[in-house]
């Protein structure tokens, strides 16, 4: 079942009747909406009071919720059904840090997925033992963002076993400027690709090839192993196998996370593992007013569809995790980015907005003029935590007093007589608070982002795990470098002016 379009109707209802209301005097007029609205999850806390509905619009998101029957979904998720429809594929991302299923489909994902994990672990303590001081991880999108966020929000401040370095765009200055300062006898570099046919990852690749001298210290990971050893001379026990149940965006947890456990330590990886499936639990077993996916994916119907927003920003008050947006595009935006619902029929109502976002306090000094007084509004993820690991204190406090700050004038605004110094506020935003950013927190708090993307599309009646919208512009590149070296014309007359311009 899917939601109609009387289904959104009844939720824009809502939204019109609650239109003159502000933020405050939602607040005013629902004594017990701080608490109503907030929950904790583990090592996340999340307060939902400053959105735009109230008691009797959340109750008919909860009702959406309930005659889609979510819980059965997430239990058609995790048991392995094949609800990638469009390829026809089981969607088991869930399997690789825990066995929450009912299923034998799932159960043998997870103990594959840890007979590699153990193989993977292997390798690292393998090179740990080595004289490698560097490790160069190649890939690209879901083969990249999860393994450079998670590297760089986790390392501590002092240079770990290895420093891990990320080459991803195609752009050879993009190589150029982190093999530079390399040293290729005590580097090693791990390939990173689920199709082994991705352009940007073998150019790359066999810039690093190239540039070590040999495919000793190379390592891969593939869910086309076979291709990844032939295309580059990796012997077959430095080749980590992953599987069409784990769509590249799904993927940090599996050995696509080895540029993780290089960088954090298997421990450690072990525990963003541990903090994933513990929030998996949480899914499964919170009944849906009290599950923190399901109220941040129906807030995120409830932005879109009922009061219209266009755009989604994620605002990370912590330095560590600068990273997260551009990983949260991915995960969202090539999940959510669809026009026609599994059937194939049109949606009834918009799916994604434009998420985008950056690192508090940074961003308030550029975009956060718009946020206060421009015409859009656009709603907000505030991601804080609550101890710091750095010694300054103070610089702390005023990141948090920034934080909460923003929300509160975000949300309240500041009448004026003169137009130009007033604040209209009513602009929404979910404050989410980690105990301190560890590997269990971080884990948690991606699971729950992928969980909600999850609710997203079950409400949108979408497939989250296909990704047909990026073949074209890669299919037109192909055709378009003959053109380029001037082997071909172009049929496109813009292109074939422009690649006039670039040929000189
Ligand atoms: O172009 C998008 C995409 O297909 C992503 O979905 C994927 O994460 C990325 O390319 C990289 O693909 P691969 O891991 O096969 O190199």
């Amino acid at each position: 079942m899917t939601t109609s379009a009387t289904g959104f109707e009844s939720l824009q209802s809502h939204a019109s009747r609650l239109e003159g209301t502000g933020i405050a005097g939602l607040l005013k007029d629902e004594p017990g909406r701080v608490d109503a609205h907030a929950l904790q999850v583990g090592p996340l806390y999340a307060n939902f009071a400053r959105q735009r509905y109230d008691a009797a619009a959340w109750d008919a998101l909860l009702q959406l919720a309930r005659q889609l029957e979510l819980p059965v979904a997430f239990r058609r998720l995790f048991d392995g059904e094949k609800i990638n429809l469009t390829e026809g594929r089981s969607v088991l991302h869930t399997a690789l840090r825990g066995d929450l299923s009912q299923s034998p489909v799932a159960r043998e994902a997870y103990q594959t997925a840890a007979e590699v994990r153990q193989r993977m672990h292997a390798l690292v303590r393998e090179l740990e033992a080595s004289d490698v001081t560097d490790i160069v991880s190649v890939g690209i999108g879901g083969s990249d963002l999860g393994p450079r966020l998670v590297a760089d929000a986790l390392r501590g401040p002092l240079p770990g076993r290895f420093r891990v370095h990320f080459i991803s765009n195609v752009d050879g200055a993009a190589a150029q400027r982190v093999l530079a300062p390399l040293d290729p006898k005590r580097t090693a570099a791990v390939f990173i690709s689920k199709t082994f046919g991705t352009q940007e990852t073998l150019l790359n690749g066999a810039i690093v090839r190239d540039w070590l001298g040999s495919s000793e210290r190379i390592y891969a990971v593939s869910a086309n192993p076979g291709r990844a050893a032939s295309a580059f001379d990796i012997a077959p026990e430095r080749v980590l196998p992953m599987w069409d149940w784990v769509g590249g965006r799904y993927s940090l947890w599996s050995a696509v996370g080895f540029p993780i456990a290089l960088a954090i330590g298997t421990e450690a990886f072990d525990q963003l593992l541990a903090g994933a499936a513990g929030f998996d639990r949480h899914v499964l077993e919170a009944p849906l007013e009290a599950n923190l996916a399901v109220r941040h994916g129906l807030t995120a119907v409830w932005n879109r569809n009922a009061l219209g927003l266009a755009s989604h920003a994620v605002m990370t008050y912590d330095q560590r995790l600068a990273l997260l947006p551009a990983y949260l595009q991915q995960l969202v935006m090539e999940s959510l980015g669809k026009r026609v619902k599994v059937d194939g029929s049109p949606v009834d109502g918009d799916t994604v907005p434009v998420w985008w976002g950056g690192a508090g306090t940074d961003v308030q000094h550029s975009f956060f003029q718009a946020l206060h007084q421009g015409t859009g509004i656009v709603p907000a993820d505030f991601i804080g935590t609550v101890r710091n690991d750095d010694p300054y204190a103070q610089n702390h406090e005023a990141l948090m007093s920034n934080l909460l700050a923003q929300t509160e004038a975000l949300a309240n605004g500041q009448a004026s007589e003169d137009p130009h110094r007033a604040y209209p506020g009513g602009r929404p935003s979910t404050t989410i608070l980690l105990e301190s950013l560890t590997p269990r927190s971080l884990g948690a708090l991606l699971a729950m982002y992928e969980h909600s993307v999850y609710v997203q599309s079950v409400v949108w009646g979408i497939n989250a795990f296909d990704q047909f919208g990026v073949e074209l512009g890669k299919q037109v590149a192909n055709t378009l470098l003959p053109a380029l070296r001037g082997e071909s014309q172009a049929q496109d007359p813009v292109t074939a002016a422009l690649i006039a311009r670039l040929r000189g």
